[in-house]
């Protein structure tokens, strides 16, 4: 196995708490901007890639070799046997079938999520490097609406950074909510607000009271200098946390 990259934060700040390793799991942030570090994932695992990433440009190669990396680096803090590149089942990494994990990757970061299923069964995490003003113009209205926006009033920063934090809201929530519906959500599906200091509070605004009813979905969000993390998961779930580790600033 190729070494950690020499200019990339990892983390596995779940499993530096002995109770999250027994009885939760594991969580991976990792910077991959190193060229080095790309190109000998690259060299590595080019030929074991899946066919469908083996045909894609370079950038999608590093981005799901990353992802890959950041979620063995996960299932080893748990102490469980991968062999990177994990493979792709019905769009989600294919995990053992005793692990549930997700895992999102922006322009420089991948972050890679694994717990043990007998805590929860599914869940979305997504991490979304801040927006700038350009992008907000450009897509924010088809994210969310005033009346979303404004729920954050008590957020400090300025709209770009709400923006930010909603459409990761949404994106975690669909990856929790796809393994169990396999349906696409628009934007526009899903209402987030700010619920508290530590929650945001999802919705449906379509049929799908289901889903609602069964899993009381909620979203924690933790705001980093370079990007926001969220994790969408059922709302007993986040119980099981440190309080402490539920403070959204880092
Ligand atoms: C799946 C999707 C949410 C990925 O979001 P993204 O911000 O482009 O990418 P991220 O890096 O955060 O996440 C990508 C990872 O999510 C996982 N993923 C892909 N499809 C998924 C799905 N349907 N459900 C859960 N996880 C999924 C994969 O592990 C993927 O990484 P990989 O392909 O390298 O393995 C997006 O591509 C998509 O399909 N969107 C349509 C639905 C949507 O976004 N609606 C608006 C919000 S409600």
């Amino acid at each position: 196995m190729i070494d950690r990259p020499a200019n990339s934060v990892t983390t596995v700040f779940l499993a530096q708490h002995p109770d999250f390793v027994s009885i939760l799991g594991a969580l991976t942030f990792m910077k991959f901007n190193d060229p080095q570090f790309q190109n000998q994932l690259l060299t590595q695992f080019h030929s074991a890639l899946p066919p469908q990433i083996h045909q894609s440009v370079r950038k999608r190669q590093i981005e799901f070799l990353c992802g890959r990396w950041a979620l063995h680096q996960s299932l080893q803090a748990m102490e469980i046997n991968s062999s990177v590149p994990i493979g792709i089942r019905d769009s989600l990494p294919d995990l053992p079938p005793d692990v549930c994990g997700s895992i999102s990757h922006s322009n420089h970061w991948a972050a890679a999520v694994v717990f043990q299923k007998k805590l929860i069964n599914q869940i979305g995490i997504d991490l979304e490097e801040w927006f700038d003003e350009e992008t907000c113009q450009q897509i924010g209205t088809s994210i969310a609406t005033e009346e979303e926006v404004k729920s954050f009033a008590t957020l400090s920063g300025d709209k770009s950074r709400i923006l930010t934090l909603i459409f990761s809201a949404k994106e975690a929530f669909f990856k929790f909510y796809w393994p169990s519906n396999k349906t696409v959500l628009e934007f526009s599906d899903i209402k987030i607000q700010m619920k508290s200091d530590t929650e945001l509070h999802v919705e449906g605004r379509t049929k799908d009271s289901e889903f609602f009813r069964t899993y009381s979905p909620s979203i924690r969000y933790w705001l980093f200098s370079e990007f926001v993390f969220t994790i969408a998961a059922p709302l007993n779930f986040f119980s099981n946390l440190p309080a402490h580790l539920l403070d959204p600033k880092i």
